[in-house]
């Protein structure tokens, strides 16, 4: 926790060092740098209806910002990972169609997480999308629908998605892991490494143009880094030939609007990188 705690200031450092916590629990700072906080979390307030004015991006009340004023250039080279190859994972490879995997991630018992599970969630969207995005894991919506992000937090992922002139139902919203983690906390190292081959699967046949990671589990699954998400944002990453842009938790901007700002900017560099 202490742990969690330092890495949490540092990355409000790295942010301009202006500590702002809103609807911040005590004893959930873990939570607040983009991971778990999924959404139906009845002791959570209400975010401020008016956010700063730097994040006007991202509130649509005032009607869709052009997304391209003011956008941030396209940054320089991160991380390269390669995806697994077919050999690696032969079962999985095997697959040739998203719902084949869905059907199989549906029966998994692979880790403890399918014991707790109403649903398990595969992921959704235009099997032609362009634009995918990553999220974490499933929250108690996900898992009594099935779907992803259907929560607050996936509301804000649809506004967010909008304010980049991309519509929910053309992208790809998947997880690293596909069965809600109990009392929302994190997924375990086990139940990732358990979990992950059907991501890399999925991403082999969508074969995405941009990889948006949310949150510091998208981000340290796929780049298989232990970096902060402070220090991943603000480059494009490589995911084999697939540019990958890493930002804030949609949940962990419920909490914090001040990462709303930066937020609208790594969405920007994504969608740069879409018509790239
Ligand atoms: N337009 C915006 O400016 N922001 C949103 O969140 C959605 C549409
Ligand atoms: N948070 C996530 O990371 N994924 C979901 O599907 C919903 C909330």
């Amino acid at each position: 926790m202490a742990d969690e705690w330092a890495r949490y200031l540092r990355q409000q450092a790295e942010l301009g060092g202006r500590e702002v916590i809103v609807g911040h629990r005590a004893g959930s700072s873990d939570q607040a740098a983009g991971r778990g906080t999924r959404d139906a979390d009845p002791v959570e307030p209400a975010p401020p209806a008016t956010a700063p004015t730097a994040s006007r991006g991202l509130n649509a009340e005032s009607g869709p910002a052009d997304w391209r004023k003011g956008a941030p250039p396209i940054p320089g080279p991160g991380i390269s990972v390669e995806p697994p190859t077919a050999s690696m994972d032969e079962e999985l490879s095997e697959l040739a169609t998203l719902e084949a995997v869905a059907a199989v991630v549906r029966g998994c018992r692979k880790c403890p997480l399918c014991e707790g599970r109403t649903h398990a969630v595969p992921g959704e969207g235009d099997p032609g999308a362009r634009l995918v995005i990553v999220g974490e894991g499933p929250g108690q919506n996900e898992d009594q629908t099935g779907r992803p992000f259907v929560g607050r937090a996936g509301e804000l992922l649809d506004k967010i998605l909008l304010s980049i002139e991309v519509p929910r139902a053309s992208a790809y919203i998947l997880n690293i892991v596909k069965c809600r983690p109990p009392q929302n906390r994190a997924p375990l190292p086990d139940e990732i490494a358990a979990c992950v081959p059907y991501l890399h699967r999925q991403l082999a046949l969508l074969r995405p143009k941009v990889i948006l990671a949310a949150g510091t589990t998208a981000a340290a699954g796929l780049l298989r880094t232990r970096k902060s998400l402070g220090q991943l944002r603000g480059q494009v990453h490589r995911y084999g030939d697939v540019p990958l842009v890493v930002t804030y938790h949609p949940a962990a901007l419920l909490r914090n609007p001040n990462w709303k700002k930066p937020t609208w900017d790594d969405v920007r560099i994504a969608r740069q990188l879409l018509d790239a």
